[in-house]
């Protein structure tokens, strides 16, 4: 069976949905993503993505190109059509398709372009790494100025992700005058004596929808958490670390650039609180 696509309106086979090459998505990477987890069947924190996406939009001078309601049901009807337990969901609103290529924006009613897709990922929550921990490297952040805005401009990202591979890692931090902004698909912490430390929030940073469920639970544990950048070399000398996303949820760091954290297994503030998020996500779940 092919997988259902949502495109502008229709629901189809994957191999027939299309967008046009002028689309500004294409040519200009003019557009913004959100990507919700599945499990169970139901969606994890969509309110808190439909609010991102919604700021996202705003910031670039686009609108919500449908309520809230609709868009969710939208991501029920892909989850129902696709039949999918365990997975995500991928959703993209570009400028449009203006029928040229024009840094100009577009006329303001230039259609928007809408596309949503599912990823089967049975089994999501129980992921191998969550049990060994991933290994990090650390790279230069030289992406744009406002990554607070969810932009479909992956390529530095990608090339990232390239670059851990290559040295034998799982993923990359990305580091900016001196201290850590985030992973380059998630947010960054450090556990040091009980403390948990991670970025605050500003357009250094993706405002991670899982990072503000995490800090919620945290706290809500009793756990300290302290809002500030922190270095590699403090993250080196940590107890333990990890990464938060929608797509790996709490996800421990056993090494940094070569250095063992601990003993090389997932800490405990990483293990209790992925188990957390899980049990509370899965309750909260839509
Ligand atoms: N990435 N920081 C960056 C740069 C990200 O791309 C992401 C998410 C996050 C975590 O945000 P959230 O908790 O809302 O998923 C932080 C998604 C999963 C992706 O690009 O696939």
């Amino acid at each position: 069976m092919s997988r259902i696509v949502y495109v502008n309106g229709d629901y189809l086979p994957e191999e027939e949905a299309t967008v046009s090459i002028f689309d500004r998505g294409f040519l200009m990477a003019d557009g913004v993503y959100e990507v919700t987890s599945v499990l169970g069947g139901k969606l994890i924190d969509f309110a808190g993505h439909a609010r991102r996406l919604a700021r996202s939009l705003t910031e670039l001078d686009m609108v919500m190109p449908m309520s809230e309601d609709d868009l969710l049901a939208i991501h029920r009807d892909l989850v129902a059509k696709n039949g999918i337990e365990d997975g995500m969901i991928y959703l993209q609103v570009t400028r449009g398709a203006p029928g040229d290529r024009d840094f100009a924006f577009p006329p303001e009613d230039t259609p928007q372009t809408v596309v949503l897709f599912t990823q089967n990922k049975p089994g999501l929550a129980d992921s191998p790494a969550a049990k060994t921990g991933i290994k990090i490297i650390s790279i230069d952040d030289i992406r744009w100025g406002r990554r607070d805005i969810k932009t479909v401009q992956l390529l530095y990202p990608s090339m990232g992700k390239m670059m851990a591979k290559k040295a034998g890692a799982d993923d990359a931090w990305m580091v900016e005058n001196g201290s850590v902004t985030e992973g380059t698909s998630n947010n960054a912490y450090i556990v040091k004596g009980g403390t948990i430390v991670t970025r605050q929030l500003s357009t250094d940073i993706l405002h991670g929808i899982t990072r503000a469920a995490v800090l919620r639970f945290a706290k809500e544990a009793q756990m300290k958490v302290e809002e500030r950048p922190f270095t590699i070399e403090e993250a080196q000398e940590a107890d333990e670390a990890f990464v938060t996303s929608a797509s790996t949820f709490v996800m421990p760091v056993v090494e940094i650039d070569g250095t063992t954290l601990g003993d090389g297994t997932p800490g405990p503030v990483a293990t209790r609180l992925r188990e957390i998020y899980l049990e509370e996500s899965r309750k909260a779940a839509i």
